[in-house]
């Protein structure tokens, strides 16, 4: 039992739900920032009762006196920012895109900074980098490798690097940058790559579904996805650092392959079509284990196992949220 104090910024999504249940796990507790109301993927994960140990401020990430008024109220100590719009949004709406993920970000830093919170982690994004930077590089990109973003999404998330590096000139706040490709794994329900988990959620409820890309990513089960912003949060260097986050990289026809292994019957439901994704097919992600402890690496085989498990669970139990298998 550690019991401290973490602002989760975006906990409503995926990957912050899974911090979230991540920080339950250890004894410690989460604070959700976010626009939304509904905890519905953080109850996915850790039921009602979990729920009641979560404590929530439901606020506009770009608006300072609502994100100040929450640290000051919760005595945050750790600061997980995810709060942000993904491509499809920023693609359809670039102002307000800027205004959530450019922004959002520079209000994080400097009420953290005004507080004293001398350490933030934050979400990049793989994004930052275009198909091209892996040709350049003449393999799977690190951290050396320098980034042409060809969406919005990812020029803001390279901005957010930018001003977590002036955060540390001017204030001196420590922080890492996690740039993440494709996460998988319950919560998974939105965004450009959400595709293979809402194939498993289909194969589940019986439903057919197209994973509508294809080509090579780079499959990161969310749980590690978390462990990692939590350990960012907790220590690391001092400075402002940035470092891929690398799960297992192949082909969107072998993930299926291996649901349709795990689930005979998605042979006939699940199929993949599209484009590839405008972003590298793998990041070298070895640098991170260098910086910060407790990363774990889950096998994508387990990582599908488990995601089929509790979708499963949650089917039987007449709670499966399929809204997004439509969308
Ligand atoms: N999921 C991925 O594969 C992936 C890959 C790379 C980077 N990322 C980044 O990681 C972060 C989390 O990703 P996710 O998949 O959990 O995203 P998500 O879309 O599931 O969740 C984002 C959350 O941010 C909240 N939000 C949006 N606008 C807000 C605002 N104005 N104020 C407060 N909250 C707001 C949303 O309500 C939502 O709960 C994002 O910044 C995303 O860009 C994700």
């Amino acid at each position: 039992m550690s019991d401290r104090t973490f602002l989760v910024t975006g906990a409503l999504g995926c990957i912050g739900a899974w911090v979230v249940e991540r920080l339950l796990a250890r004894g410690d507790r989460p604070v959700v920032f976010d626009l939304g109301s509904e905890p519905r993927r953080i109850r996915d994960l850790v039921g009602d009762e979990g729920l009641q140990r979560v404590g929530f401020f439901q606020g506009d990430i770009a608006d300072p006196t609502e994100l100040g008024r929450c640290m000051d109220e919760h005595s945050v100590q750790h600061v997980v920012h995810l709060a942000g719009l993904q491509v499809p949004f920023c693609r359809a709406d670039p102002m307000a895109g800027a205004t959530v993920n450019v922004l959002g970000t520079v209000n994080v830093f400097e009420q953290a900074a005004r507080r004293g919170i001398g350490r933030v982690a934050y979400a990049s994004s793989a994004a930052v980098y275009e198909r091209d930077d892996e040709v350049r590089a003449g393999r799977a990109p690190g951290e050396e490798q320098a980034p042409h973003p060809n969406t919005h999404y990812g020029v803001y998330k390279l901005c957010n690097e930018g001003t977590a590096r002036v955060s540390f000139l001017e204030h001196g706040t420590s922080s890492i940058g996690l740039r993440p490709l494709t996460v998988y794994g319950v919560g998974r329900d939105q965004g450009m790559t959400s595709g293979p988990t809402k194939a498993i959620k289909a194969a589940v409820v019986g439903r057919p579904y197209t994973i509508g890309f294809s080509g090579r990513t780079d499959f990161l089960y969310a749980a590690d996805c978390a462990e990692a912003f939590i350990a960012a949060a907790e220590g690391g260097p001092e400075g402002a650092h940035v470092f891929n986050i690398a799960g297992e990289s192949l082909e969107v026809s072998a993930f299926r392959e291996e649901l349709v292994r795990q689930c005979p019957e998605a042979a006939e439901l699940v199929s993949v079509e599209g484009p590839e994704l405008p972003v590298p097919g793998a990041i070298d992600g070895d640098a991170l284990g260098g910086a910060i402890d407790g990363l774990t690496h889950t096998p994508l085989s387990d990582g599908i196992a488990r995601t089929f498990e509790r979708f499963r669970a949650l089917h039987g139990a007449s709670e499966l949220h399929v809204a997004d298998l439509d969308a």
